[in-house]
């Protein structure tokens, strides 16, 4: 495959609240797969997300974990290739292992049970994982098919547990951004990682120019705020994370997203969720509260054609 990179790309948009396709259009197909893809690209999204792991001949494949037996029927086709703590590592497949895998809606592999009940049927369909280089094609061929202009938001899972493994997720994933054409933070591609310390390098040690986001989890990295600005240009908190107490059935907020912003730092949080509210009684009230309320500047859904409808 060679890397074709689409001569009139267009530049980031950076002024906008923008909406984040979490996995594809997820809430209605199974996660990460090319179907959720095209339909996300379809519902006008600023961005669709990758999720990346390694295959065992080093092919990034986009999948949300380092395992396969919660969205794929593994468990029934290469039994002896499970590890000692029952799980099924990408890993351990080439790519053209994992091409013979069918992929799933997401469901908990000790009792079968789907995650979210009213999803697409657990099982139904034939689905397939696909490389990065798949998806990056998809969506510039797209792009150039339509006159769009939607760009891709990677994430490097779990850069540690590559490490041990000895591979160099990050490095890879790099060099396949740069081979298409994504390489300064005009770009339109924002790369993201939970891992501080991978983040950091990519910027300091990797000499990165791309747009980069540093994913956080609790509340305690606040104070981490302004090392992340040293190297990030925006972070990407867990929606809890920016809420305080309710007062007179009002939603209050922390310091965070002020926090950022007085630090240059753009805030994009995960994950919004029509049919997992939560603390919410309705998708609309999270909209507001979150999107508009808190002042954040984007968002990580499932559901992406209702929060460009909302935010249109
Ligand atoms: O990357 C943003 C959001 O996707 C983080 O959570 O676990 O869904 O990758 P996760
Ligand atoms: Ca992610």
């Amino acid at each position: 495959m060679s890397p074709r990179v689409h001569s009139t790309r267009q530049k980031m948009k950076t002024n906008k609240k923008i909406v984040i396709a979490h996995r594809g259009a997820s809430g209605y197909l199974p996660e990460h797969t090319m179907e959720a893809k095209a339909m996300a690209f379809a519902m006008n999204p600023d961005f669709i997300e990758q999720d990346l792991v390694l295959s065992k001949d080093n092919i990034p494949v986009v999948i949300h974990d380092i395992y396969l037996d919660d969205v794929t029927d593994v468990a029934t086709k290469f039994t002896v290739k499970k590890r000692k703590d029952n799980r099924y590592y990408v890993i351990d497949f080439t790519f053209e292992e994992l091409q013979t895998l069918r992929v799933s809606e997401r469901f908990n592999p000790k009792t079968s049970e789907q995650f979210y009940k009213n999803r697409f049927p657990k099982g139904k369909g034939n689905f397939k994982l696909h490389s990065f280089e798949q998806e990056i094609e998809l969506i510039q061929g797209l792009n150039k098919s339509t006159g769009k202009n939607i760009g891709i938001y990677p994430e490097i899972k779990d850069p540690e547990f590559h490490k041990k493994e000895g591979k160099d997720l990050t490095k890879i994933i790099l060099k396949t951004l740069a081979d298409y054409g994504y390489k300064n933070k005009q770009d339109n591609c924002i790369l993201q990682c939970f891992d501080a310390k991978e983040l950091e390098r990519i910027r300091v040690e990797l000499k990165s120019e791309l747009f980069l986001v540093q994913l956080m989890e609790f509340p305690e990295e606040v104070k981490n705020l302004q090392h992340f600005a040293t190297y990030a240009n925006g972070i990407g908190p867990w929606y809890k994370q920016l809420l305080d107490k309710k007062v007179d059935d009002k939603f209050t907020f922390t310091s965070l997203v002020a926090g950022a912003h007085k630090l240059g730092l753009k805030v994009h949080p995960y994950t919004f969720r029509a049919d997992a509210l939560d603390e919410f009684s309705s998708f609309e009230e999270m909209m507001q509260t979150l999107l508009i309320d808190a002042s954040v500047d984007g968002a990580f859904t499932d559901f992406p054609d209702l929060v460009v409808e909302f935010l249109n």
